[in-house]
C-alpha cells in the first residue's frame, strides 16, 4: 500500500473518524474545519464527542506527524491526491438532502485542487451528486467518486477499521480502484461500482435497517396482543442466517442523526421518479406510531391518566453510548407525555443539565436515583447499561408508585419483582 497525501473536509464525527482512521492506516492526512474553535481543540488533541478511541487515534496521528486540522478547506486541498468530502447534509425542504455545504465546498476549492486529485464524497448525498460535483468542479482532470461510511455513532472508529464491506463508485474505474486502495488494509469485500449505485446502497442500507426495525416493532405489538413474549420470537427468526440476529431489538422507535434523514430523503428521491415506495411510507409510519404506542403504554400503566403524574425519564439521547439527541425517539415520548400533562425528570449520563429545547419539556437531572423520588413511575428510554445496575431496592424505597417501563426491554424484570416493583416491557407479558 502507498501512503497517501489526503484531505478530509468537514470535521464532524464522519470527518474526524474518517481523517485519524486513515492517518492511524499510515497515510497522511489534514483535516478542514470552518470553525476556528474547532481547529484549535483538535490541533490540541481535544475531541469533544463521545466517540471511543477517537482521542486516541487524533493524539496518536498528531503525535507522528500524519494529522493535521487546519481552517478551511482551501489550505487542506493544496497538496492532495484524494480529497474527502464530509460536509453535514441536512433534511432540506421536503426531506431532500440539503447540498449547500458540499456545493460551498466545491466553489472554493475548485480552481485549487491539485490537477489530477480524485474528490470522494463520503456525505450521505442524493443519487447523481457524483454526477453533479463532477459538472460543478468542471474540471476533466479530477475524478469524483463515491464512497458512503457506514458508522454508527457510538462505534464509529470500530465500524471504521472493521468494515463489513467498503464501497466505492465512479465513471473512472482507476479513480475508485484508488479509493479503494486506500482500504487495502482492512481486507474487507469491496464493491467496485459506478457512482449512482454506490450512493444508492447507502440509502438502501439504512432504509433496510429502519424497516427491520419498524417490522419488529410491529412484531412485538402483536407478541402483546397474541399473548407472546417478542424476545423468543425475534430469538427465534434471528437464528435464521438469512434473517441475523442483529437490529432486531424493539423500543420506543428509530431516531439519531442518519435513519430519519435517510428513509426521508430516499421517499423524496422516489417521488421524483413516480415511484410510490409504499413499503418505506409505511417505515415511517410504523415508526411515528410507535412512540404513541409507548405513551398508550406508559398512560396504561399510571391508570388512566397522565394528567399531574410525575414521571422519571432513565435516557434521553436517541441510543446508550453517544450524547446525541437529534430525532431522538425518548425526547418524542417525553414531548408526547408532557403534552398529556405528565411532569418530568429525566437522567442520561451523555446529557449534561440544562440543554436548550429539552429543558422546556423535562428537568434534567445528574443522578439516576433523583429522577425516581416520589414519581408515580419510571420510563426507561435509552439503553445504557448501567441502568441494569441500578440498586433498584433503593428505587423502589424512593418511588411512590410502583411501576417500571421498560421501552428497550432492557432491564431484568426479575430483579424489579424482587425489589417490589411491576415491570412492563415492549411486546412482552407483564411482570408483576
Ligand atoms: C446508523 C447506521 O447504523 C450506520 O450504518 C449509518 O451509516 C448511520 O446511521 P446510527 O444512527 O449511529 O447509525 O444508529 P444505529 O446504531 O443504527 O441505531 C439507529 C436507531 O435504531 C437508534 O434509535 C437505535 O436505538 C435503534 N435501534 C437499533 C433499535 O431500536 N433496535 C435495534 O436493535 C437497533
Amino acid at each position: 500500500m502507498f501512503a497517501r497525501r489526503i484531505a478530509v473536509v468537514g470535521s464532524g464525527y464522519v470527518g474526524l473518524t474518517t481523517g485519524a482512521c486513515l492517518a492511524s492506516l499510515g497515510h497522511r492526512v489534514i483535516c478542514a474545519d470552518v470553525d476556528p474553535d474547532k481547529v484549535d481543540r483538535l490541533s490540541a488533541g481535544r475531541v469533544s464527542i463521545l466517540e471511543p478511541g477517537l482521542s486516541e487515534l487524533v493524539a496518536e496521528g498528531l503525535a507522528a506527524g500524519r494529522l493535521e486540522f487546519v481552517l478551511g478547506a482551501s489550505k487542506a486541498v493544496l497538496d492532495a491526491e484524494v480529497v474527502f468530502m464530509c460536509v453535514p447534509t441536512p433534511m432540506g425542504v421536503g426531506g431532500a438532502a440539503d447540498l449547500v455545504a458540499v456545493e460551498s465546498v466545491i466553489s472554493e476549492v475548485r480552481d485549487l485542487l491539485p490537477a489530477g486529485c480524485v474528490v470522494v464524497n463520503k456525505s450521505t448525498v442524493p443519487v447523481g451528486t457524483a454526477e453533479r460535483m463532477h459538472q460543478l468542479l468542471n474540471r476533466p482532470d479530477i475524478a469524483v467518486v463515491s464512497n458512503p461510511e457506514f458508522l454508527r455513532e457510538g462505534s464509529a472508529v470500530h465500524d471504521f477499521l472493521n468494515p463489513d464491506r467498503i464501497v466505492v463508485g465512479s465513471s473512472a474505474q482507476d479513480a475508485a480502484e484508488r479509493v479503494a486502495a486506500l482500504y487495502a488494509r482492512l481486507g474487507a469485500p469491496t464493491v467496485l461500482t459506478d457512482a449512482p449505485s454506490a450512493e444508492l446502497v447507502k440509502y438502501a442500507a439504512n432504509c433496510f435497517l429502519a424497516m427491520k426495525l419498524s417490522y419488529v416493532n410491529a412484531i412485538a405489538e402483536l407478541s402483546e396482543r397474541l399473548g407472546a413474549n417478542v424476545a423468543d420470537v425475534t430469538e427465534g427468526i434471528g437464528y435464521d442466517r438469512r434473517i441475523g440476529q442483529a437490529f432486531l431489538q424493539p423500543g420506543p422507535g428509530w431516531g439519531g442523526s442518519c435513519l430519519p434523514k435517510d428513509t426521508h430523503a430516499l421517499i423524496q428521491a422516489a417521488d421524483a421518479v413516480d415511484f410510490d415506495f409504499m413499503l418505506l411510507r409505511a417505515t415511517i409510519d410504523t415508526n411515528t406510531r410507535q412512540r404513541q404506542r409507548i405513551v398508550t403504554k406508559i398512560r396504561e400503566a399510571c391508570g388512566g391518566s397522565l394528567d399531574g403524574v410525575r414521571l422519571g425519564l432513565l435516557g434521553l439521547t436517541f441510543k446508550a453510548g453517544t450524547d446525541d439527541l437529534r430525532d431522538s425517539p425518548a425526547l418524542a415520548v417525553a414531548e408526547l407525555l408532557r403534552e398529556e400533562g405528565a411532569e418530568l425528570t429525566a437522567y442520561d449520563p451523555g446529557v449534561a443539565h440544562a440543554v436548550p429545547g429539552v429543558t422546556d419539556t423535562v428537568r434534567v437531572v445528574d443522578d439516576a436515583y433523583e429522577v425516581a423520588k416520589g414519581a408515580a413511575g419510571l420510563v426507561l428510554l435509552t439503553e445504557w447499561p448501567e441502568f441494569r445496575t441500578l440498586d433498584w431496592a433503593r428505587v423502589a424505597s424512593l418511588l411512590e408508585g410502583r411501576v417500571v417501563v421498560d421501552t428497550r426491554n432492557h432491564l431484568d424484570p426479575d430483579v424489579l419483582r424482587r425489589a417490589g416493583l411491576s415491570w412492563r416491557g415492549v411486546g412482552m407479558q407483564p411482570v408483576d
